[in-house]
């Protein structure tokens, strides 16, 4: 029985063509980066280089200095909310937010004393746009928002959502874990300050990897202290980007991977992946819709959601179909997914969540439609 991987909200699979030969290289001929000028160290360095440079290219950023390595979105997002968020600050976040926001966020709400709001999301997961404004008005000094919901795939409008939270003079930190790779982005365009992605997700490559982009001129306070490589005379952390933010040997092991993935999507297009992921999720969601008893949750427009596809069936338990499915070798993710107030809005946290369905681009249609006649087979028998 071959695989259906149909979790790629969780981590890609498989990765993007070349990385397993990039990282095995990278073990063999990679040494430190940044600090020395033999051979090896120097393709340690270049390895940093052009990760950097095709992320920065992805995310239409033009100095690839404001790109900061990390070990994955959490790490990022840590970086970027106990870096900005001093005592007694606001923060004004969505009800749908994975636990790498809201547990940061509750720490520092009884560390520091942070007021934390949150505004409503609609019944559908998206984002409720009135409620949005209304907390604006409370003049939190940072926005936090998934660009796309890891639960429902929900879609943010974020151009229009951090332009009022700008006006409303809130910096934004976008939380693009489960948008980076599958959804075209533009950080200048839609003017983010801080924006946070994961490496082994959307950009194909191995976990560990991952990063944050922060806006020209915002300072923050660094998590990691430590040997950069660059100023050592100082005891100091530098200043410079991206040093401030990389202390300690960065994993060049993983970058290389990163680096070999990122080369992929360049080559590919954004564009034609997205293309195919929206295509693949449609075809999941309208087979699901013709199955007796099975909710889908989430958008029913197309365009405000991505791939992911969340389901319950009115009578089943979630736990007896996800454990038939994966008798039948179908990957999915059962549960809350570490966002349970996304569920408790879809009315779905007392049923222990939903099964979520994430296809990626190395899905066929030949396996959702495998994957609908499975789930027939399971509940018709
Ligand atoms: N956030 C990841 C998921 O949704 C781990 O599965």
């Amino acid at each position: 029985m071959s695989l259906i991987y149909l979790d790629n909200s969780a981590t890609s699979f498989p990765k993007a063509p070349g990385v397993e030969r990039a990282v095995s290289d990278a073990l063999f001929h990679a040494g430190t980066s940044g600090r020395a000028s033999y051979e090896e160290a120097i393709t340690g360095s270049k390895i940093l280089y052009n990760c950097r440079k095709n992320i920065a290219r992805l995310l239409g950023v033009k100095n690839s200095a404001q790109i900061i390595f990390t070990s994955g979105a959490t790490e990022s997002l840590n970086t970027v909310l106990k870096g900005f968020l001093k005592n007694g600050m606001g923060v004004l976040t969505s009800g749908a937010e994975h636990n790498s926001v809201m547990r940061v966020l509750s720490f520092l709400e009884s560390d520091r004393q942070i007021e934390v709001y949150r505004f409503a999301n609609s019944l559908d997961g998206s984002a409720d746009l009135k409620s949005y404004a209304d907390y604006l008005r409370k003049s939190p000094a940072l926005v936090v928002l998934c660009h796309s919901s890891n639960v429902t795939g929900a879609i943010y409008p974020l151009k229009e959502m951090i332009e009022s939270a700008h006006k409303a003079g809130a910096l934004v930190c976008i939380d693009g874990a489960q948008s980076t790779g599958h959804e075209e982005i533009d950080i200048p365009m839609l003017e983010a300050d801080f924006f946070c992605f994961s490496g082994h997700k959307g950009l194909l490559g191995p976990a560990g990897t991952g990063g944050f982009y922060i806006r020209e001129g915002l300072e923050i306070q660094t998590l990691i202290h430590g040997g950069t490589g660059s100023l050592s005379e100082e005891e100091y952390q530098p200043e410079i980007l991206p040093d401030k933010y990389e202390s300690g040997t960065q994993n060049i092991h993983g970058l290389a991977g990163l680096a070999e993935s990122t080369t992929f999507l360049l080559k590919t297009g954004i564009a034609k992946i997205q293309k195919k992921e929206q295509k693949l999720s449609w075809l999941l969601i309208e087979g699901l819709n013709s199955i007796e008893g099975i909710i889908v949750v989430g958008p029913t427009d197309r365009e405000k959601r991505n791939s992911v596809v969340s389901f319950i069936h009115k009578d089943r338990e979630i736990s007896d179909l996800a454990e038939a499915l994966d008798d039948e070798g179908i990957a999915q993710r059962m549960g809350l997914h570490c966002t349970p107030s996304a569920h408790k809005t879809l009315g779905t946290f007392n049923r222990g969540g939903t099964i979520r369905f994430s296809p990626g681009y190395f899905n066929t249609e030949d396996e959702i439609h495998k994957t609908i006649s499975t789930i027939r087979k399971i509940i018709y028998g």
